[in-house]
This record gives structure tokens, sequence and C-alpha cells, in this order.
């Protein structure tokens, strides 16, 4: 990942990138106790959320606008699957002046306590408004690889993994497709499956095609953010 070295030579992050470093560097990204200790990592009440490649503010307008496509749900469902501690679904929730439904999915218990606390108000922080009066937030634990105990088919209009998918593959390709499959099954027959990323196009749209083969896949560069260009992988249903 192009931005994972990126996002470690970041001032800001210099400190933990320094703890990170190593383990990465080593380790497989699709190991669950990596990301538990990734994620327990400690961060200033100031910044109660940690997000890979970028964060909500800088994809809020390509967002927003997809919720009111074709919507066929109020509200909505969102899925964020491998919501790790970002910032997309609590943006999404404060912030959408729609109604929103949205659910975080990790299967990092320490990455799902800490949302839900954010959430709750701990960490001496106030609890979370939502942005309309009829949207909804939840963190749950769960597997990317089977979502089944969180999503039933079909369930969702957006699913958005950020860095999730990238992560899982560092595992070996079949949980990826077995990943890219479960979110093909949880999202509804008009839904949008966005995959953020910073693979080349080159390597990531003939996969997706190849995979999702009864929707259309379209790719939109993003950023670049810290100097870095990324890719928004739109899988998305009949119209
Ligand atoms: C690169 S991080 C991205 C986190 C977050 N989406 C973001 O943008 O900041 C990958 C995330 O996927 C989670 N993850 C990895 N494998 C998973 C799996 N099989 N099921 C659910 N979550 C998984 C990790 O705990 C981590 O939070």
């Amino acid at each position: 990942m192009a931005a994972l070295r990126q996002m470690l030579r970041a001032p800001p992050l210099q400190a933990r990138a320094r703890a990170w470093a190593g383990s990465l560097a080593t380790s497989c990204l699709a190991d669950r106790c990596l990301w538990d200790r990734l994620h327990a990592q400690p961060r200033p009440s100031s910044v109660p959320t940690f997000d890979w490649f970028f964060g909500y503010e800088e994809v809020k307008g390509f967002l927003l606008p997809l919720l009111q496509e074709g919507r066929v749900a109020c509200p909505p469902r969102v899925l964020d699957v491998g919501c790790g501690t970002s910032g997309l679904c609590t943006g999404l929730y404060t912030q959408s002046p729609h109604p929103v439904d949205v659910l975080g999915v990790d299967f990092s218990p320490v990455a799902v306590a800490h949302m839900n606390s954010l959430l709750e108000g701990g960490q001496g922080q106030m609890p979370l408004s939502p942005g309309h009066p009829a949207s909804h937030l939840c963190f749950r634990q769960a597997d990317a690889l089977n979502l089944r105990p969180v999503a039933p088919s079909g369930s969702f209009q957006l699913l958005l993994d950020k860095g999730t998918w990238d992560a899982v593959a560092r595992g070996g390709l079949p949980g990826a497709h077995q990943m890219l499959l479960e979110c093909l099954r949880v999202l509804s027959p008009q839904g949008t499956l966005i995959q953020f990323s910073d693979e080349d196009p080159d390597v990531r749209l003939p996969y997706l095609e190849q995979t999702c083969r009864s929707r259309t896949v379209t790719v939109q560069e993003l950023g670049p953010f810290g100097g870095i260009t990324y890719f928004a992988y739109l899988v998305k249903g009949a119209p």
C-alpha cells in the first residue's frame, strides 16, 4: 500500500507510526490480533477517530449525493465494512442533512468498543447527535467474510469499504474474494458498493468486473490527499 507508507511518514502521526511501522512491515493485515493492537493505540481526546487514506471531510461531497440517488428505503441503510475507528460513519450520522441509517462493523472488538463509546459519549466527550432526527448509527463486531449475523441479503443501499478489502487481501485472495461476495450479497439490487483504495485501476478493475458481472463497475479518481491519489471503485446494481 503506497498510502500506508505515506501515512506512516505524515508528521501528525509520527509517534504512532513509529510504533506501528515495525509490526506492519512484517505482519499480515488480515490478522485480528494485529488490528486489536493498532486500534488500542492511545489517541488524543481531541482526535477521537483515526482514518486510513483520508477522512469524512474529503469525501462527503462524493458520498452525500449517493445517499439521495434512487432511494428505495428511507432512511437509506449504509454499511461500513471494516470501519475501524474511522470518522466515516460518525461523519455521515452527525452531518448528513438527510436521514441515514448507518452500521459500522469491524472484526476488532477494540475498534467496535471505541466507536460505541464515542457514540454514547464516553472518553470525556458529549454523545454524538444526529444531523437529522431520523438518522441512526450503531457499531457491531462482525467478520467481513461472513456478515450473516448482522446483515440479511439485499439489506443495504450503500456499502463502504475504505481499505478493508486491501487489508483482507494481504491475507490471500480467497479471503478477499469471499469478502467481496459477502458485500455483494448484502447489497440491495439497486445499491452501490464503494471500495476506496490506492490500488491502481489496472489491477483492481479487471478483478471487480470479472467478479461483479451482473453489476456495473466504474472508477473515480479522488484527491490527491496528502500527495496520494486514491480511487473510488463503484459497483452499482441495475438503475
Ligand atoms: C486499513 S483499516 C481501515 C479502517 C477504516 N475503514 C478506515 O478507513 O480508517 C482495515 C480495517 O479492516 C478491519 N478488518 C480487517 N479484516 C477484517 C475482517 N475480516 N472483518 C472485519 N473487519 C476486518 C481492521 O480491523 C481495520 O479496522
